[in-house]
């Protein structure tokens, strides 16, 4: 690395790292093992060498290879960092930790500086690793020392500091990535951050201003469901909230109060505060999930409604954006929030007046049309459609934005059918009554862009510690997802292997529609979309290497004829990943289900209302089920008919599980890593299991545990023989 290099040397360096890009190790291997016998003393082929080593999984080698080269080079802080990064993953910590220090000696550097935090860390040496990073954390600017820092700090509680750490970094960093990979634990500490661990962070304004660079992408902020409220409101005047010794006002503090103090809508300083840009950013681009954040905005639309009913003009500049933003997460949410009879009566006469006035006149009060919006769905309304584009097509911001979003953007996702393939006809019955339901309600319903959090790289987890011969994902893959719905599979399949075909199928048309935009919104293209019955893949050519079927089997009359049709299109050695309901973890919605068909109650939107109604304030019969609060689909009519009236559900527990699989001569490997953190409480448990496959200790597990596979039992299969 000091001398320079000989022009035929570095070609042929080059040419081994290539090698290493493209995973052919023995090729590179070959070359650097040649280089090394015409010059032992090499330290570039030592390191590249002891990376292929590494990557074989022969970390002894790789260790002996950077020692060597680190003897010949002792002071070279980068060669001293790899060597200790060997011995700390060979389990030596004392050597890592050793090197790192020589290393950070040498040149201050962050890699080293992370080094010796993580090894801290691992001794258990936590307090330490913290306050060694916060020493250094001004030293050397590089995103990984807060990052780290603020993982660190939230795992050991310390959230207000880790938030301090997530803005930091939020605010210096542009990559999108790196910044969704810290979402989760921002989101929990923001969360966390409860009364009794205040004082607040200081840095108020900067906490705001990291959550709207959050949100600012347009895609959705999924784990903040509440705790950032507290923060919009903190500088509030605290005389305005009559009779309260409260100081932190977060959304159940404003629900309640807004429930006992309706008037309070009237203060045009207290709607500043409801309209700042951080509320209706958040308003617009993700779905609300906290019933009291949605009491504060179903009580403001009531309000609202009555105000323009009265006097249409009253409407101020920051009603008008809140109502805009209100509208907008209510066509979203398939306008599941409840109505009073009075906004019923008054949403019908306005609804007339607007068919008056469009027959009558150009113009028709916008915030008509808005509060409209936040009660029925414009597309709906044809002639109020057609108005509305010619009229706003190059007018205001606001005013675009709504149209966006309730009319072209819907359709835009209607429209791809020119795109779709299709195989045989679907004439199974089941699949027939299925269809409908999911033609009239794809599911699920979502926006903007998906990251994929480094911890749920799935696939690529599974390779690595499975089938190791294979473990590249450079290799071009056939891949089958199988009932992809909306495509949020698709598109976090296609992130993982972007050199892969994706063949994605589905019953339902406009579903695989929907599919096709957000897979071109995602920027996502490697892959073409089949309408068809996976019923019918017996009879289809492709053989795939991956089969993804999540949340389908079970809507099947005969899931284990779906499941042989899915085998049927498996290469050999393929493997299979598939999620289906467990009757453990479902059976208070099983629960739930007999009562809501004993109460004579349908799937309308009124009596879907009605039930969440009974859920949220725990009526008679309906207390036991308030766990759904912290469900996404409680919050999402589409997702209400999937959670609770779908035509056809089948469920099943890991003995049923297992017996299918082996009767299909497959067995099972391994739940999917989206649940690591169970698979961690799993391996204290049961030390011994270190494959994590014994179904017996599954069972053991979810008795123990019932919720564990709230969402499915999602887990890889693969044939016996392989
Ligand atoms: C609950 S959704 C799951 C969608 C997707 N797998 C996911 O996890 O987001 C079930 C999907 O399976 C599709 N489906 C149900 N039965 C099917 C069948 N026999 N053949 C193909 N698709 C089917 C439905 O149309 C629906 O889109």
């Amino acid at each position: 690395m000091s001398t320079p290099i000989q022009p035929i040397i570095k070609k042929k360096l080059d040419l081994a790292k290539d090698n290493i890009n493209k995973n052919q190790l023995n090729d590179a291997e070959n070359i650097l093992s040649d280089l090394l016998q015409e010059d032992p003393l090499s330290v570039d082929s030592l390191v590249w060498l002891a990376l292929v080593k590494k990557k074989q999984g022969d970390l002894k080698s790789a260790l002996m290879l950077t020692t060597k080269a680190s003897n010949i080079s002792p002071n070279n802080s980068d060669i001293l960092n790899l060597v200790g990064l060997y011995s700390k993953e060979i389990g030596d910590n004392d050597s890592a930790l050793g090197y790192f220090k020589k290393s950070q000696k040498i040149k201050e550097n962050a890699t080293a500086i992370l080094g010796i935090s993580s090894i801290y860390w691992a001794l258990d040496k936590k307090i330490l690793a913290i306050s060694f990073l916060e020493k250094n954390i001004s030293k050397i600017k590089d995103y990984r020392i807060p990052m780290k820092l603020s993982a660190m700090q939230f795992e050991e509680k310390l959230y207000s500091k880790s938030i301090e750490n997530a803005c930091r970094l939020i605010l210096a960093v542009d990559n999108n990535q790196v910044i969704n990979n810290l979402k989760t634990p921002f989101a929990d500490s923001l969360f966390y951050l409860a009364k009794d661990t205040f004082p607040f962070p200081n840095n108020n304004n900067v906490i705001i201003a990291s959550i709207e660079k959050l949100l600012d992408d347009g895609s959705e902020y999924r784990n903040l469901k509440n705790g950032f409220f507290k923060f919009v409101f903190k500088d509030i005047k605290t005389d305005l909230f009559k009779d309260t010794k409260e100081k932190i006002f977060d959304e159940k503090f404003i629900s309640e109060y807004i429930n006992s103090n309706f008037d309070i809508l009237n203060d045009d300083y207290f709607i500043k505060y409801l309209s700042s840009n951080l509320l209706l950013k958040r308003l617009k681009n993700s779905l609300i999930c906290c019933h009291h954040i949605e009491s504060i905005y179903t009580q403001t639309r009531k309000h609202l409604l009555s105000k323009i009913f009265i006097d249409k003009s009253s409407i101020g500049e920051a009603e008008h954006r809140l109502l805009s933003a209100i509208c907008i997460q209510c066509d979203y949410n398939g306008y599941v929030w409840e109505v009073t009879d009075k906004e019923k009566k008054e949403i019908q006469n306005l609804e007339e007046k607007i068919i008056e006035d469009l027959k009558l006149t150009d113009d028709i009060n916008i915030n008509e049309v808005l509060i409209y919006a936040c009660y029925k769905p414009l597309l709906n309304n044809t002639s109020l459609v057609n108005y509305l584009s010619k009229k706003f097509k190059d007018t205001d911001e606001i005013n675009y934005e709504v149209i966006q979003s309730l009319i072209l953007e819907p359709l835009s996702l209607r429209e791809n059918n020119d795109h779709i393939k299709s195989f045989n006809e679907v004439k199974d019955k089941t699949s027939l009554k299925v269809m409908n339901m999911y033609k009239e309600h794809p599911y699920p319903k979502w926006k903007g862009i998906l990251y994929i959090p480094s911890e749920i790289n799935v696939h690529q987890k599974y390779y690595d510690r499975d089938l190791t011969e294979k473990n590249d994902s450079n290799i071009q893959k056939e891949i089958l997802i199988a009932g992809c719905g909306t495509g949020q599979e698709l598109v976090t399949v296609s992130k993982i292997y972007s050199n892969s075909n994706i063949t994605a199928i589905d019953i339902s048309l406009p579903s695989l529609s929907y599919a096709y935009k957000r897979a071109k919104d995602n920027d996502v293209n490697n892959f073409e979309l089949i309408h068809m019955d996976l019923l019918e893949l017996v009879n289809y050519k492709k053989k795939f290497d991956i089969i993804n079927c999540s949340g389908v089997l079970h809507h099947m009359k005969d899931p284990e004829l779906g499941l042989k049709a899915l085998i049927s299109c498996l290469k050999e050695d393929g493997y299979l990943n598939i999620g289906l309901y467990s009757r453990t973890a479902r059976e208070n919605i099983t629960k739930l289900r007999k009562l809501i068909a004993d109460n004579n109650l349908n799937n309308s939107q009124e009596e879907i209302a009605k039930i969440r109604r009974s859920i949220i304030l725990g009526y008679d019969g309906y207390e036991s089920f308030n766990h759904l609060l912290n469900v996404r689909d409680f919050y999402s009519f589409n997702e209400m008919q999937d959670l609770l009236f779908h035509p056809r559900e089948l469920m099943f527990n890991l003995e049923e599980i297992d017996e299918i699989l082996k009767r299909n001569n497959l067995e099972f490997i391994e739940f999917d890593n989206k649940y690591q953190k169970v698979k961690d409480v799993y391996n204290k448990n049961y030390p011994k299991d270190k494959e994590l496959r014994s179904i017996k200790n599954w069972s053991e597990f979810e008795d123990q545990y019932p919720p564990t596979f709230l969402g499915m039992y999602q887990f890889f299969a693969k044939r016996i023989d392989n």
